[in-house]
């Protein structure tokens, strides 16, 4: 029997864990190669009625004495108290699973080596995308090969608003209500809608595949907050959708990172993916490219990816499954550099003037101009530096008012190329 306890156990994703646990609890003991039963639950809250009420314990030194806990989950989310925990249950000889993608970037590395150091574990499938299987294969099968980007849509709740906006037309704060009200955003969802939760694990699966700590603070991020029907009827017309897309690209001159919301074609596969799902291409120069899908977000598939960790933790007891993510810092390169194609909307007071303004500085440009007098057009892909020059100097052009809105254009990296 391999004791475990619960930290955060009577919130979503740790109920979540209960509930899988004892539904699922013959199939566990026959992966795991014992049983697996949660000794303690801590919590701030009382949860009367609740089937782990006879579990609590708003005292964590009374799991972290408790010699007969060998794993401890570790579900609260934030960096505190969650860190001072984590540290104190590896120090005291315990193995942690976490789902929490704010302790995994800011602290994972220091974690892994104190975990590798006492031949512990240290393990968060479910810090990036909910149930989809992705930090395990980073840390598997693809780390024998040398990986070109990781791109694609981590933050669930994101998507499903941009998704029902695009399919229902529904207005942005009720959708960010629906994705509340089913469990999928943060206690802040500032946090989703901003970018922030996907730079996170956008940093994670980059330090998982350089090898070193990637700052999700250095990386470009922009939010869905600014999208508006008028950017999907533009994107529509040339045959694209928007998604908020993570973008990592590692080649020779150093590291890319971008999180902003992005056109992305119809023949794309992100541009398929809706709901609370979650999709993430690697590609990698042996194995080519390589696509996970499935739910990013949401109380079972999350705990099922915790209790997947449980499992290879309980096979590996006093083993440690070698990580190599090391403290040494990656930097990621300024996004000014960062090579894109954009679709630039710009409301006109002249549409004729405004079309030879336009062509004077993106010549071939093929323009559509909505019956509102907007314009929108694509750059060739060009540097940051270069569409935020260019787009200036047109906000000053003829015939045009200002510019409306800039947004990339996804290109994956062409492997034949590589
Ligand atoms: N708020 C997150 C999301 C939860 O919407 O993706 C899963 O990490």
């Amino acid at each position: 029997m391999v004791y475990i306890a619960i930290l955060g156990g009577f919130g979503v994703i740790g109920s979540g864990v209960a509930q899988v646990l004892a539904q699922n609890a013959a199939l566990i003991e026959k992966k795991a190669g014992q049983a697996v039963a949660v000794k303690r639950v801590l919590d701030i809250r009382d949860c009367p009625g609740h089937p782990m009420e006879h579990l609590l314990t708003k005292n964590f030194e009374d799991i972290l004495t408790d010699d007969e806990i060998k794993i401890v989950a570790e579900v609260m989310g934030g960096t505190e108290p969650a860190y001072t925990y984590a540290k104190r249950a590896l120090l005291a000889g315990k193995s942690v699973c976490t789902s929490n993608k704010e302790l995994v970037i800011k602290h994972g590395a220091e974690l892994l080596r104190i975990a590798q150091e006492r031949e512990l574990n240290f393990m968060f499938e479910a810090s990036v995308g909910g149930g989809i299987p992705i930090v395990r294969p980073m840390n598997l099968a693809l780390t024998t090969d040398e990986i070109v980007a990781v791109a694609g849509i981590l933050n669930g709740t994101s998507n499903y608003i941009l998704h029902q906006m695009e399919k229902t037309g529904a207005a942005f704060a009720d959708a960010l209500a629906g994705a509340s009200a089913l469990g999928y955003a943060e206690k802040n969802p500032k946090e989703d809608v901003e970018g922030r939760d996907a730079s996170r694990k956008l940093a994670i699966l980059l330090s998982l595949a350089t090898g070193r700590q990637v700052n999700y603070e250095e990386i470009h991020t922009e939010g869905i907050t600014g999208i508006t029907a008028a950017d999907f009827s533009a994107a529509r017309h040339f045959g694209y959708t928007i998604k908020l897309l993570v973008d990592g690209r590692i080649n020779g001159g150093g590291l890319e990172a971008m999180v902003a919301p992005a056109l992305v074609h119809g023949s794309n596969a992100f541009s398929t993916v809706g709901d609370v799902f979650n999709c993430v291409l690697v590609q990698a120069k042996v194995t080519d490219n390589v696509m996970f899908y499935g739910r990013g977000a949401g109380k079972l598939p999350t705990a099922g990816a915790v209790i997947s960790d449980i499992v290879d933790v309980s096979k590996h007891l006093h083993r440690h499954i070698m990580h190599t993510w090391s403290e040494e810092v990656n930097p990621v390169l300024p996004a000014g550099s960062y090579i894109k194609k954009k679709m630039v909307r710009a409301v006109c007071s002249d549409t004729v003037i405004a079309k030879n303004s336009i062509e004077k500085i993106y010549p071939g440009a093929k323009i559509f101009f909505s019956q509102d007098k907007t314009a929108a057009w694509f750059t060739p892909p060009e540097t940051e530096d270069e569409t935020s020059a260019k787009t200036a100097a047109l906000a000053e052009a003829g015939g045009i008012l200002k510019i409306e809105k800039t947004l990339r254009v996804y290109e994956p990296v062409n492997m034949e190329k590589i």
